[in-house]
């Protein structure tokens, strides 16, 4: 194997790196859209715009988040719970998602949209509260370990 073939097989994959920061970054977009969502100055129409597109963005960032921070803290003891607690939030928010898709009542739509927002913007402050802690207790190899693999799967869900 050539020398500059090893170098590239020891590069991680593009776009990956540490899972805390991918979390963070991904967090971005999503507040966006939760402040959207339950502003009281957007029209419904705006409401339904931003909903479409938090849906998938959402998914694509629960999913890997799953399968890498959340089953790492399973596995811990001592924050089982809070993984498990993760857990039932996304499911939470993924039923949510599924009913508004059919919601055609504005009101109702209003309603259910700003609860989804509410409760997905309460576990993004919650997660972010966690972040500095599982960065202060893990190693930098074992978060870009666990941000390769965030990373293949979000492009899975995309
Ligand atoms: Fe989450
Ligand atoms: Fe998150």
């Amino acid at each position: 194997m050539s020398k500059k073939s090893k170098a590239a097989k020891r590069q991680p994959q593009e776009g990956a790196g540490d899972i805390v920061d991918l979390i963070l970054e991904d967090h971005k977009p999503i507040w966006k859209l939760i402040k959207k969502m339950k502003s009281d100055d957007a029209t419904v129409a705006q409401k339904r715009a931003a909903f479409k597109v938090f849906a998938p963005t959402l998914v694509a960032h629960a999913k890997p988040e799953e399968q890498t921070w959340y089953k790492r803290m399973k596995s811990k003891k001592g924050q089982k719970v809070e993984g498990l607690e993760g857990d039932i939030e996304h499911g939470l928010a993924d039923k949510l998602c599924k009913e508004l898709k059919h919601t055609s009542d504005n009101d109702m739509f209003e309603a259910k949209v700003k609860v989804l927002a509410e409760l997905v913007g309460h576990h993004l402050e919650e997660e972010e509260d966690m972040l500095p802690s599982f960065k202060k207790e893990s190693k930098k190899e074992e978060r870009l370990a666990l941000g390769e693999v965030y990373f293949r799967l979000r492009k899975k869900y995309l």
